[in-house]
């Protein structure tokens, strides 16, 4: 991976309860790392990673610097306000496939997340991905406490990208995370089209400063 300067930076969001695996995905995604001792986030954390999408209008690969938010799950580190979604260009809604609660208390994560990011006049332009993480503890795909196809119908009802991972074997990480990119990157893309139609130009700048994002 190339350490050059990004083409495009995007802002995403990773939000579900406590002990879902949040942290370790991104500490998986970004070091290939897994800590079964991981300590559980205070306040907020952010990682960064650089990623290639194909810009296929262009037939060329572009660098997307991925700026990953990771947040506390715990009630009493939620202190999140407007200001952690603002800008956000996708946003990452983690569950655990062993513990039914942590999918059900995701009704009230993307009731939040829609407050802030899906408003009428752009309601698309924020990319949401659902993820079942933990598989590694389901030697079989019917030994998950939430069957996959509950959650595959849920992403769709909510117009999310799904994708099952385990943090810890790495499993569906960086393909989780690729997808993400390159929809923000094709959503961005397309927008920009549109405001080229309409005789205004989009340009990195504009891209850069979390354009096409929420709030
Ligand atoms: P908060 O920061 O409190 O919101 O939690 P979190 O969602 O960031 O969870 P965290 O990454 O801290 O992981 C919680 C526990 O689950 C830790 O003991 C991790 O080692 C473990 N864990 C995370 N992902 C996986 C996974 O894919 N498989 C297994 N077996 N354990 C995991
Ligand atoms: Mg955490």
């Amino acid at each position: 991976m190339s350490t050059g300067k990004a083409d495009l930076s995007i802002k995403v969001l990773l939000i579900g309860d406590s002990g879902v695996g949040k942290s370790s995905l991104l500490l998986s995604f970004t070091s290939g790392a897994f800590d079964e001792d991981i300590n559980a986030t205070i306040g907020i954390d952010f990682r960064v990673k650089k990623v290639e999408v194909l810009d296929a209008h262009l037939g060329q690969r572009k660098q997307l610097s991925m700026q990953l938010w990771d947040t506390a799950g715990q009630e009493r580190f939620r202190t999140l306000t407007s200001s952690y979604y603002r800008g956000a260009n996708a946003v990452v809604l983690v569950y655990d496939v062993n513990e039914p609660q942590t999918f059900t208390g995701l009704q009230e994560w993307l009731e939040e997340a829609n407050a802030y990011c899906r408003s009428e006049r752009d309601e698309d332009s924020v990319i949401y991905l659902l993820i079942g993480n933990k598989v590694d503890r389901c030697p079989m795909e019917g030994d998950m406490a939430v069957s996959k196809a509950t959650a595959q119908s849920f992403a769709k009802q909510h117009a999310m990208l799904f994708a099952l991972t385990s943090a810890k074997t790495q499993v569906g990480v960086a393909q989780a995370f690729d997808e993400v990119a390159r929809n923000v990157f094709d959503k961005l893309s397309e927008m920009e089209s549109m405001q080229r139609g309409r005789g205004t130009t989009l340009r990195d700048e504009d891209l850069n400063s979390g354009g096409g994002g929420c709030c």
